[in-house]
């Protein structure tokens, strides 16, 4: 069997086709027919798929019922809702309502509000999918409006978009524009102060590594949840100040406070895990998690008493990961309205060229520097700027360290945003980006008089 002769068979409504589509033939050749029999004549039998949609096989009942429904035949909407409601299967169960839909026929909407009721809300969603369809009619928008408060979050987003989602204040700014203060500026000061001074919607991207709670020198912080309450003010300031629908990506791992003494134990906290809720109630959709591998001899070994007592319990995994959480700043648009926002050139300029990470495993070497304990690797600042952001972008890193991201962004076109509280760093800030005249230093009231005073 091959396409053109199903073409043939189809054409002639042949008995030889009638054959092929019977419960009893091979699977393999059953579904290759009912995969490749494409556009239906009208007068199609459509009687041969009815009991093919009850078939042993999932694969052969969604294939048959795809194909019932290209008929577009309302006498068999009775039969589709029959399947929507008693198949075992999901997928099954959403093309028997797909189906429905794509007949666009009126005489399926009061099936279709009965299928609004339903328990699963995939099934749910192809229902409120197909009725979308008929948007002028008055009771079918009073009945979706209902969903509104549906305990599934997607429904309601759904719901919300449609019907709900006031139109946006149209901002002057355009989305690819870049405010000419925050161009390549370094304000040394505490973060939290600083973006008070910052407009909502001036980012592009966001990329940083905050501090490790009171795992290193630099981070002192009475308790955990004063350090967690601390991060989310700031992360709550980068959501105001980027741009719709743009990315907030997020390095941290878990870390450990040594213990006191022997007769101690040391404490471990899930910085990641603790901060994510947070950061999902601001708002901010989550996105993706990318795991940084670093080399096993680069860092601590934890493990080596235990290879030599091998006891149960006391067992530690050498650490050789941390998280990137990627974050988007909630928008009903979709991503290509971002990309849509630039002209061709410079969507065309930024083409992320040559090898990508096929994975969310990114394998990178850790970096020491001699002024800072906790410098991004260079790499990684690129990868992250190369996947999400444009050329021309205003990318910003609120605890800039040594500086890195700034770097990074100089080297690949785009410009950068950096706050650091912490004076050493910052000056090595800018002795790491003399190679660029156009970056400007403030302290906080500098940085305070420059954004207040005028054009
Ligand atoms: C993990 S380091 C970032 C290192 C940086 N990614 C790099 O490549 O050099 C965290 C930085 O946040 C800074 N920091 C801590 N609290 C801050 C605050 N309230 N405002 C601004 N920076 C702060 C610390 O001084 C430290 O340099």
């Amino acid at each position: 069997m091959n396409k053109i002769k199903i073409e043939e068979l189809k054409r002639s409504n042949s008995s030889d086709l009638v054959k092929i589509l019977n419960s009893d033939t091979e699977i393999k050749l059953l579904k290759f027919t009912l995969e490749n029999l494409g556009k239906l004549p009208s007068n199609f039998n459509g009687e041969l798929f009815l009991p093919l949609c009850k078939h042993n096989n999932e694969k052969i009942r969604l294939l048959a019922i795809k194909n019932l429904g290209k008929l577009s035949d309302p006498q068999y909407l009775s039969f589709l809702s029959n399947i929507s409601k008693d198949d075992c299967s999901t997928i099954v169960r959403r093309e028997a309502i797909s189906s429905i839909g794509r007949m666009r026929t009126k005489s399926a909407i009061p099936f279709l509000l009965k299928k609004l009721k339903d328990t699963d809300p995939k099934i749910v969603l192809q229902v409120i999918r197909a009725l979308l369809v008929f948007k002028e009619n008055n009771e079918i928008i009073n009945e979706l409006k209902k969903l509104k408060n549906h305990p599934n979050e997607i429904i309601q987003d759904l719901i919300h978009k449609e019907f709900f989602s006031e139109k946006k204040v149209v901002l002057e700014k355009n989305h690819a524009d870049v405010t000419e203060k925050l161009k390549n500026v370094v304000v040394h000061g505490d973060v939290t102060e600083i973006l008070k001074f910052v407009d909502e919607e001036s980012i592009h991207l966001t990329f940083t590594s905050p501090p490790y709670y009171n795992a290193r020198d630099y981070s002192i912080y009475q308790s955990y949840s004063d350090y967690l309450k601390f991060l989310e003010n700031v992360f709550k300031e980068v959501y105001r100040i980027t741009k719709e629908g743009r990315f907030f990506i997020l390095n941290t791992s878990p870390v450990i406070i040594p213990r006191i003494s022997r007769q101690h134990s040391s404490k471990r906290y899930s910085i990641p895990f603790d901060i994510h809720p947070l950061i999902l109630s601001m708002g901010w959709e989550f996105i993706d998690d990318i795991i940084w591998v670093k080399p096993e001899a680069s860092v601590k070994d934890r493990n080596s008493s235990f290879r030599q007592h091998r006891k149960p319990l006391a067992y530690k995994p050498n650490a050789r990961t941390e998280y990137l959480m990627v974050y988007r700043k909630k928008t009903t648009k979709l991503i290509d309205w971002n990309i849509k926002q630039y002209d061709k050139n410079t969507v065309n300029d930024s083409k992320v060229l040559g090898k990508i990470d096929k994975t969310n495993i990114w394998e990178i070497d850790p970096v020491f520097d001699k002024t800072h304990s906790a410098v991004f690797p260079k790499d990684l600042c690129e990868r992250v700027i190369r996947y999400y952001s444009f050329k021309g972008d205003l990318v910003y890193d609120p605890f800039g360290g040594s500086g890195t991201f700034g770097e990074v962004a100089l080297l690949n076109n785009r410009h950068f945003f950096l706050t650091e509280i912490n004076k050493k760093y910052f000056e090595r800030i800018s002795q790491r980006l003399s190679f660029s005249k156009n970056c400007k230093y403030f302290n906080y009231e500098e940085f305070q008089k420059w954004i207040l005073q005028e054009k």
